[in-house]
């Protein structure tokens, strides 16, 4: 059986001001029909043989989680909540627990809750794609094909062919310097880590084993010494807080040699930043892209939102992200979208 485990614990600060810590990106309409997680949940459910999901999320969210899931209609799925962040290597080991406890050949299809995909059907054909491989043990990633050496993303460098349209992952290098990025750009032979990934969940608790033994040792003591309440599955507080904090990429995908990916063309974007956002969605003839109350004269190649009832009018200005919401405002160059989490930081540490 395949189980969807959808990661959505992120916080979303390069989202700022729009996407708060109590409302982060993955739960907001921020592009189509339906918030992140609704699309992302959606998604899923085209897919052969496919079970209910299992959504790994923060404690603090988990009636965001629960609400969204009944507005989007699906029924049975299991709401596993993290106490605190771990990063995804220890969320997905919870969810391949919890996954082992209805079936213990389960297949787990790892997937973001903050992605967009714009062509599903090309999605659900790699997910059939990827099935053989899984099915023999293989930890099967999605590749997308390179356009620019972004830094943010991991880069998986294709070897020999292993089956229709998959190949052994040669080497898998999480967030590369922006000269090793430009130099994979150059060789051709890599893609990008989807962040997506499809594998038994018996084999990623193994390889996890292999690779980082102490963090399985503490993920399987606060998942055994959690409980359930109402609908959700909690994880020990106090044994949870000392799981190391990594992330599948560093923690498995570089280390693990039975890493195989499949490449994928399905319009995909992370949406990590306002600027990629900016560029994911579509613009206006001068390159803006804009929503809510806004005027843009003389404007070039600026995302301008307005959440609120305040205009946003810029004159003679090109490359800026202005985000308008009833209690703050962000003004930054386009180029410095990333270091919007700096605001988030800065608000943080005075408290
Ligand atoms: N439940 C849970 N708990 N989810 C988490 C946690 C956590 O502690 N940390 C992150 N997530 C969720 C995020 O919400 C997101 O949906 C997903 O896991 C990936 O985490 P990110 O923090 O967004 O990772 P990234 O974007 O820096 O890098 C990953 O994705 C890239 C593609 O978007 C890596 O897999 C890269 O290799 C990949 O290229
Ligand atoms: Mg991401």
């Amino acid at each position: 059986m395949l189980i969807p485990l959808i990661l959505s614990g992120g916080s979303g600060t390069r989202l700022w001001p729009v996407s708060r810590r109590n409302l982060p990106k993955q739960f907001l309409s921020l592009s189509g029909d339906g918030t992140l997680f609704q699309q992302t949940v959606a998604r899923t459910q085209r897919l052969p043989d496919v079970r209910a999901p299992i959504v790994v999320a923060s404690e603090d969210h988990r009636f965001l989680a629960a609400d969204q899931l009944l507005e989007s209609g699906v029924t049975g799925a299991s709401i596993v909540l993290e106490p605190v962040a771990r990063n995804t290597a220890p969320a997905i080991a919870l969810g391949a627990l919890k996954a082992m406890e209805q079936d213990a050949d389960a297949l787990l299809l790892v997937l973001p809750a903050d992605h967009l995909i714009g062509d599903t059907k090309s999605f659900t054909d790699a997910v059939r794609q990827a099935l053989p491989a899984a099915k023999q043990g293989w930890l099967v990633t999605f590749g997308i094909h390179p356009d620019r050496p972004e830094t943010g993303f991991g880069y998986i460098r294709r070897a020999e062919s292993i089956g229709d349209n998959a190949y052994r992952v040669g080497k898998f290098v999480e967030k590369p310097d922006l000269s090793t990025a430009e130099s994979y750009l150059k060789d051709g032979g890599y893609d990008w880590n989807s962040g997506m990934f499809l594998f038994k969940a018996s084999r990623y608790l193994e390889e996890l084993g292999t690779h980082a033994p102490a963090m399985l040792a503490a993920v399987r003591q606060a998942y055994a010494t959690g409980h359930k309440d109402l609908d959700f599955v909690r994880v020990d507080g106090d044994a949870f807080a000392k799981v190391p904090d990594n992330s599948i990429d560093y923690a498995v995908m570089e280390k693990t040699s039975h890493a195989a990916v499949i490449p994928v063309d399905c319009a995909w974007s992370d949406i990590g930043s306002w600027s990629a956002l900016w560029m994911s969605g579509e613009h206006d003839a001068q390159g803006n892209q804009r929503e809510g109350d806004t005027m843009a004269i003389d404007t070039r190649n600026s995302l301008l939102r307005s959440h609120d009832r305040h205009m946003i009018a810029t004159v003679g200005v090109e490359d800026l992200v202005i985000v308008s919401t009833p209690d703050a405002t962000l003004v930054a160059h386009r180029n410095a979208a990333q270091d919007v989490k700096k605001v988030v930081d800065q608000l943080k540490a005075s408290g």
